[in-house]
C-alpha cells in the first residue's frame, strides 16, 4: 500500500466523530503504554464508533480525573500504575475480586452515572493460561472433549494441569494474579523478599477466599527457591526485574527449570532472561502480552458489550502484526 493511503486508512479508523463513545486508560505515566493502540484497532476492525484515549494523571489529581469521567461522558476508563489502588475511595461499588485484592484496572460508568471498579487482570491472565492449554486446579477430570479443544487449539501442544504455583513477588502485579489462581483451587506458594508483604498478601486472600486456608502460603525469596521449584508446576513472575536489560533475575539461575514446567513471565516488554533460562531447561515459556490482551479485552467487554474473545482476537492481531 503506498503511503499515502495507509495514512488515509489510519486516520479513517480513528476518527473521533460527536458520536463516539470514550474510553480511556489513566496512569502515570502512559505514554508507553500498548493499550491505546490494541483498544482503538480492535474497535476499528469490528466497526465500533468507540475510541480509547492516553490520560496521564498525575498523583494527587486521580480523584479529580475519576470525578471527571462521568462529567465528560466517558464510558469507563483503565487504570494502571500507580493509581489502581488510589482510585477505590472514589468509586460508587466495586465487584467481589476487585474488593478482594484492593485494586482496580477497570472503572464502568454506569447509566445513572456512579461509577464500577472492577479488576479483569487475574481473568485476563487465567484467559491467556486456558488459550496455552494450561488447566488450574484438580478440577474435573480430562475428557475427550477437553483433548479435541486442546488438539485443535492453534497455540497449545499439550493440555498441562496446573496445581503447584509459585508467585515471585507480592506487589500489585501479584495480587490479581494470586487470587485468581487460588480461587481457581490451585496451591499457591508466594515468594518475596520481603517475607511481611507476602505474608499480608496472603492473609488478604484467605479473609477473600475462606476455602484457600491451607493453599496459600508465602515463602522467603530467593532462600526457599530450591524447595518450590522441585514441586512447581506453574512459576509466575510478578516482579519488576526483567522490566530493563541488565536487570538481575527475579530467579536462582543455579535452579534449572525443567520439561513439564511452565514459566510465565508477565513482563512483556522484552524477551527476559527469566524466559531464556525456562527454555533452556526445556519448560515453557510464557511472556505476559497474551496477559495484557486478554484483561484488555475483557475491559473492552464490559464497556462495548462485544465479545471478549473476538475483541482479543483483533487486539493481538495488532500488536502481532508490527
Ligand atoms: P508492582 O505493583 O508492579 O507489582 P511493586 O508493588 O513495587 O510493583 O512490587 C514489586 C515486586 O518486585 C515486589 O514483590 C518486590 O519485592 P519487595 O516486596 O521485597 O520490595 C519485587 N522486587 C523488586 N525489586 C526486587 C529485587 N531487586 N529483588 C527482589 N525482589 C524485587
Amino acid at each position: 500500500m503506498k503511503h499515502r493511503e495507509l495514512a488515509r486508512v489510519r486516520s479513517t479508523q480513528y476518527a473521533i466523530r460527536s458520536t463516539t463513545r470514550l474510553v480511556g486508560l489513566l496512569g502515570w505515566p502512559v505514554a508507553h503504554s500498548l493499550s491505546p493502540r490494541m483498544h482503538n484497532a480492535a474497535y476499528a476492525a469490528l466497526g465500533l464508533d468507540w475510541a480509547y484515549l492516553p490520560l496521564p494523571v498525575a498523583p494527587g489529581r486521580v480523584g479529580d480525573a475519576v470525578r471527571g469521567l462521568a462529567a465528560l461522558g466517558f464510558a469507563g476508563a483503565n487504570v494502571t500504575v500507580p493509581h489502581k489502588e488510589a482510585v477505590l475511595p472514589f468509586l460508587d461499588e466495586l465487584t467481589p475480586v476487585a474488593q478482594a485484592i484492593a485494586a482496580v484496572n477497570t472503572i464502568v460508568v454506569r447509566p445513572d452515572g456512579s461509577l464500577l471498579g472492577d479488576n479483569t487482570d487475574g481473568a485476563g491472565f487465567m484467559a491467556d493460561l486456558g488459550e496455552h492449554g494450561l488447566e488450574v486446579g484438580r478440577g474435573r477430570a480430562q475428557t475427550s472433549a477437553d483433548k479435541v479443544i486442546t488438539q485443535d487449539h492453534s497455540r497449545s501442544s499439550a493440555f498441562i494441569r496446573v496445581q503447584s504455583v509459585v508467585v515471585l513477588g507480592a506487589g500489585g502485579a501479584a495480587r490479581g494474579v494470586a487470587y485468581a489462581l487460588a480461587q481457581a483451587g490451585a496451591d499457591v506458594t508466594i515468594a518475596n523478599r520481603t517475607l511481611d508483604k507476602a505474608q499480608a498478601l496472603c492473609q488478604t486472600m484467605i479473609a477473600a477466599l475462606p476455602q484457600a486456608a491451607g493453599r496459600v502460603l508465602a515463602a522467603r525469596w530467593p532462600d526457599d527457591l530450591p524447595a518450590l521449584a522441585a514441586k512447581a508446576t506453574l512459576i509466575v513472575n510478578t516482579t519488576s526485574l526483567g522490566l530493563h536489560e541488565g536487570d538481575p533475575l527475579p530467579w536462582d539461575a543455579a535452579i534449572p527449570f525443567r520439561p513439564g514446567q511452565v514459566v510465565y513471565d508477565l513482563i512483556y516488554n522484552r524477551p527476559t532472561e527469566l524466559l531464556a533460562l525456562a527454555r533452556a531447561g526445556g519448560a515453557t515459556a510464557i511472556p505476559g502480552l497474551g496477559m495484557l490482551i486478554h484483561q484488555g479485552a475483557l475491559a473492552a467487554a464490559l464497556w462495548t458489550g462485544h465479545d471478549a474473545g473476538e475483541l482479543a482476537r483483533w487486539m493481538r492481531k495488532e500488536l502481532e502484526t508490527s
